[in-house]
């Protein structure tokens, strides 16, 4: 049995939200582990998304749940790391490249305004939110940008003028090209553990990128039969790491460092090309 490090026993107080999976289910393809003929089976999806919060609220986290009965169109939902990137009270809601996802904004634009956030969308420029853009590095001051399969380049300076709080918040976009379709999002082949380092299956980016991110945190490398585990898809909570289970080089390494593994079961989602992570947005 693990024993849990409450989160908030270490003093990090963390709010995340999920979107219940009411509609889930493999309707198209639109990345290469979806497969319409491999159906997801929605009682143990279900179930697997209702582990996935209470491990979240052992470790010490404020669970916020956002409805979606009336989203029946947008099968994908469930996976919220895609509404959009969160600084402060502002968030950069997401512009989806596939027709298939592009109208879910509306929901997560209704649910951050409920909230209080101050969200921004840009009509012209591709991006796929916290999915594909993640802080890390010195005070995780630094985000690492999915470029290719669903962001656009362009959105880094977009990101950078909307998120700026005020005239003295500095942080930087480092654009990451993602080379494999495999990992068509940086949250599916690379992790932030804390400010100095991440776990990461580096060949899923070209290799000035590996270069560009190897500026600013240090490496776990993962290998790649973990990295088609999702391994990299994990919740950090603190020192808690909240991840499919089947990892295990990449579990002893991480144990190594000092992280508790909570390994559940994300076989459903995973039918859909996601896992614990893409399925959970931070919302501190
Ligand atoms: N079927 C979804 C898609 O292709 C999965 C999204 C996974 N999300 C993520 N943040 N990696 O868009």
């Amino acid at each position: 049995m693990n024993k849990i490090v409450n989160s908030a026993m270490m003093g990090v107080a963390k709010r995340i939200m999920m979107c219940r999976p009411t509609h889930f289910k493999v309707d198209y393809s639109i990345n290469p582990w979806m497969d319409e003929k491999i159906q997801a089976d929605f009682e143990k999806a279900t179930k697997q998304w209702d582990t996935l919060k209470s491990t979240i609220e052992k470790c010490g986290a404020e669970v916020v749940v956002m409805e979606s009965e009336d989203a029946r169109d947008y099968p994908d939902i469930v996976f919220c790391a895609n509404a959009g990137i969160l600084r402060g009270n502002k968030i950069y809601l997401s512009h989806f490249a596939f027709p298939e996802r592009y109208g879910e904004h509306v929901f997560y634009k209704r649910f951050f305004d409920k909230l209080g956030y101050q969200t921004s969308f840009n009509h012209k420029i591709i991006h796929e939110g916290a999915g594909d853009a993640l802080w890390c590095g010195n005070g995780m001051n630094i985000l690492v940008s999915g470029v290719g399969p669903r962001s656009d380049v362009q959105a880094c300076q977009d990101i950078k003028r909307k998120l700026k709080l005020n005239s003295d918040d500095t942080f930087y976009v480092v654009a990451a090209r993602l080379v494999d379709p495999r990992f068509y999002h940086v949250d599916t082949c690379f992790c932030p553990l804390d400010e100095d380092l991440a776990m990461a299956y580096m060949p899923a980016f070209d290799s000035v990128s590996q270069n560009n991110i190897r500026n600013y945190t240090d490496l776990l490398p993962v290998p790649e039969k973990d990295a088609r585990r999702f391994v990299c898809n994990s919740v950090v909570i603190g020192k808690n790491v909240i991840v499919h289970h089947g990892s295990d080089t990449t579990f002893k390494l991480l144990e190594q460092h000092g992280f508790q593994v909570h390994p559940i079961d994300m076989s459903e989602f995973m039918k859909a090309g996601g896992s614990a992570k893409c399925c959970t947005l931070r919302l501190e």
